[in-house]
């Protein structure tokens, strides 16, 4: 090992599109003005739009203007930072893209006085990521060789979907691998980058109170939704080939049930950490189709680019078991769609009952209850019951509730890919998708696309009444507790 660089090079492919106005730019900017960038960086967008150095960067602060946590008239750097934002115009097939990008790495680590790291970001259709990572093999571009005693760490940054099946997510992390090795390959799931998503292993694993409660003894099931308000609206075109198993489950909630399952892990290693979801992965139960209720939103047919007999789901809920000591005979019921009744994503764990009921006036006390609120509003609810005031032993629920944005003030939650760019620039694996990670989510996944019809429910409702159903037959009902409260 020689000198470590300091200075870091993006080189965003698809640097004219949403992806990158929106989120990548505007989170780096939010870094920036936290002082939180490791080092200098420089940004080099490649796209096939014309554009100028200036033209791009005029585009860029758009974004930034409209999207970043922290608002440029308040932080001053643009102007300063902007100068490190360079614009390539080519095509991604093109041979004389790839040298261009080859010059200017050069370039910038001339003027660094040594090699930079290189991060590749593959902001662009799916379709394009095999291109894209063939031709900067063929250019030489994956190797962190450096002249002289310095070496550069050079990683791909791969965006969702990756594959739509288990077969093409196979063949995607086979070509990927002729190029890179699986430690150069960074795979996104911008739920990892969400703060009360990495809050799960904090939670549970820096508090010795949760975790002796956290398995079958104690636990009657685990609920994970991840509801949307929002319809399908401009995505129609994309949404139509996914759906809402490739698009929600594959990814998001099969992480998130992940975190809550997974044994804790002996270090807070990209390895271990990832070795420990894979487990639980691997024991995950496949589905039969009782277990699965898919569902469409009325006028999901007449959004643009979808088929006027699409039967993409558009919502789904699945019950799931993990087939291991910790979680046997724990059903988890995961649910997620689009057109629902309110944004809210939380995992709720309901306690079991109290073995011997001592209070005879009281109905029943109901179940100590866990939430976990990702979203909108980030918080953790826990229910327990009480004895109400007065006369008699009755009892009533009451909750203890932490709210990040009362503890910790409005504006501190940073975006997802704020986290998921500083860890890829210093080089963390640990919130980024592994090779196996991915396979395993889609074979399980993958059966469930092909389960038949979906039900229709209306917008604004919480998906198909069979989705109720499918809970109630256990004695237990959706809770959007982070909406309603635990209590
Ligand atoms: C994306 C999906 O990955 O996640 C979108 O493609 C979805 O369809 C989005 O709307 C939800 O993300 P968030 O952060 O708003 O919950």
């Amino acid at each position: 090992m020689g000198e470590q660089p300091v200075a870091s090079t993006i080189v965003i492919f698809g640097a004219s599109g949403d992806l990158a106005q929106r989120k990548l730019v505007p989170a780096l900017h939010s870094l920036a003005c936290d002082g939180l960038l490791p080092g200098r960086v420089h940004i080099v967008g490649v796209a096939r739009s014309a554009y100028t150095d200036e033209g791009f960067r005029e585009h860029l602060y758009q974004g930034i203007e409209a999207y970043a946590r922290r608002e440029p008239r308040a932080c001053e750097l643009w102007p300063r930072l902007s100068e490190a934002y360079t614009y390539l115009a080519g095509g991604y097939d093109d041979p004389d893209t790839y040298r261009r990008v080859r010059e200017t790495l050069e370039a910038l680590d001339a003027a660094e006085g040594g090699p930079s790291n290189t991060l590749f970001y593959l902001a662009v259709p799916p379709s394009l990521y095999g291109t894209i990572v063939d031709a900067l093999g063929a250019a030489g571009l994956n190797r962190g060789q450096g002249e002289g005693k310095a070496e550069r760490r050079v990683c791909v940054i791969v965006e969702k979907p990756f594959g739509r099946d288990l077969a093409s997510a196979r063949a995607l992390n086979e070509r990927i691998h002729k190029t890179f090795s699986e430690d150069q390959v960074l795979r996104i799931d911008h739920y990892l980058g969400k703060e009360t998503v990495q809050n799960i292993l904090a939670f549970r694993f820096a508090n010795a109170i949760f975790e002796p409660l956290w398995n079958r003894q104690y636990i009657d099931h685990v609920q994970i939704s991840v509801a949307e308000s929002i319809v399908v609206g401009r995505r129609g075109g994309y949404y139509e080939s996914a759906g809402v198993l490739r698009d929600m489950f594959q990814n998001h909630l099969l992480q998130l049930l992940t975190l809550t399952a997974m044994e804790p892990p002996a270090a807070l290693s990209a390895d271990a950490l990832r070795d420990e979801k894979v487990k639980v992965l691997q024991a995950l139960r496949a589905p039969r189709p009782e277990d699965v209720v898919l569902g469409q939103y009325e006028g999901y047919l007449e959004e643009e680019g979808v088929a006027p007999d699409s039967q993409t789901p558009t919502y789904a809920a699945v019950r799931l078991y993990v087939d291991n000591w910790r979680w046997q005979g724990v059903p988890f019921y995961l649910q997620s769609g689009k057109g629902l009744k309110e944004k809210v994503s939380e995992i709720t764990l309901q306690f079991k009952r109290v073995p011997h009921l001592l209070f005879p006036e009281s109905a029943s006390p109901r179940p100590n209850r866990l939430a976990i609120c990702i979203q909108p509003d980030e918080a953790i609810q826990l229910r327990f019951d009480i004895k109400k005031p007065g006369a008699g032993m009755s009892t009533a629920p009451v909750d203890m509730a932490f709210a990040y944005s009362e503890h910790f003030g409005d504006s501190v939650l940073p975006e997802a890919y704020e986290r998921l760019l500083l860890d890829a620039l210093q080089g963390d694996a640990s919130l980024f998708a592994r090779a196996d990670e991915i396979e395993l989510a889609w074979k399980l996944i993958d059966p469930l696309t092909r389960m038949g019809a979906p039900l229709r429910y209306a917008i604004g409702s919480w998906g198909p009444s069979r989705a109720k159903d499918l809970i109630a037959a256990e004695g237990c009902s959706w809770m959007y507790s982070c909406v309603d409260g635990v209590a």
